[in-house]
């Protein structure tokens, strides 16, 4: 079965770039009618005009914003049938000492209050209107420890929220799911690997497939989840990581057998 969201309206937050932006393209071509909802209004007015979509302002962690969103969607093209949650900020990986309360909350309130109020104002339209499909961005990073104190613990609320709604809006016919990237080339990821917070040769050499993800690769999972032909599938976290799972044990024996 072809992977088909003709008619469907299909509202991706954060889709003026990055991994959002390949979730635009990739169910625009699958026919979804899209909505590109970011906090930079410009990019993603220009992602919408390639795409044959439309764009909306959205600050995700900001109420008002996220009903108004919901609000102008809905007046301009219906209550949509998919909501992907991507609009994210990455975080600096700073010891406790050094990261500020201001910072960590900078990050949450993206990171875990924003996709929430998504879900939930978004959600809560899709179960009243029979049903839909959303998919979180979450990351590998909330699916173990790391350097990165606010967004780690966002990204695992992310999958943990993902579960309790799924479990919520089942019965109405709204499946919730997850997907988390590994190591994937956006331009969050540019800027980390420019700062130093984030080193190229370890991002592969930890790796399975020795290789970052590509933006698409992480959209056509999520396209999958979104369709109906992941129809009796909802609650789950989807990692889409080149093998940066299955490969970080194997640097406690030294690494991978081609990168020794
Ligand atoms: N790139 C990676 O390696 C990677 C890995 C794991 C998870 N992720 C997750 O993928 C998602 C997308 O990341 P990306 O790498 O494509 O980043 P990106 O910076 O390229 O894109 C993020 C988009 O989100 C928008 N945004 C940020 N804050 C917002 C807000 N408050 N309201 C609305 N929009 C907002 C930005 O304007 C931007 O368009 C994020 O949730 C990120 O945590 C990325």
């Amino acid at each position: 079965m072809k992977i088909d969201f003709s008619d469907q309206v299909a509202v991706v937050t954060g889709g003026a770039s990055g991994i959002g932006e390949a979730c635009v393209q990739v169910l625009a071509a699958a026919g979804a009618r899209v909505v590109v909802a970011d906090r930079n209004l410009a990019a993603a007015q220009a992602v919408a005009a390639a795409n044959g979509g439309t764009a909306v302002a959205l600050d995700v962690g900001d109420e008002a914003s996220v009903d108004a969103a919901v609000a102008a969607v809905e007046a301009q093209c219906g209550v949509p049938r998919v909501l992907v949650n991507s609009a994210g900020v990455l975080q600096r990986t700073l010891p406790p000492e050094e990261l500020t309360l201001r910072e960590w909350d900078f990050v949450a309130r993206v990171d875990l209050r924003g996709t929430y109020l998504c879900c939930a104002r978004f959600g809560a339209a899709m179960a009243r209107a029979g049903g839909g499909a959303i998919v979180n961005i979450a990351s590998v990073a909330g699916m173990g420890s790391g350097p990165l104190h606010s967004y780690g613990p966002a990204k695992a609320g992310v999958i943990n929220l993902t579960e309790c709604l799924a479990a919520e809006w089942g019965p109405k016919k709204v499946r919730m799911n997850a997907v988390s990237p590994g190591f994937t080339r956006t331009p969050a990821l540019e800027k980390g690997v420019a700062t130093r917070t984030l080193a190229s040769q370890d991002m592969t050499a930890n790796s399975a497939l020795g290789r970052l993800v590509q933006a698409r690769e992480i959209a056509q999972a999520v396209a999958f989840l979104a369709s109906q032909q992941a129809s009796a599938i909802t609650g789950i976290n989807l990692p889409v990581d080149a093998g940066y799972l299955v490969a970080i044990p194997w640097a406690s024996y030294g690494g991978l057998r081609t990168c020794r």
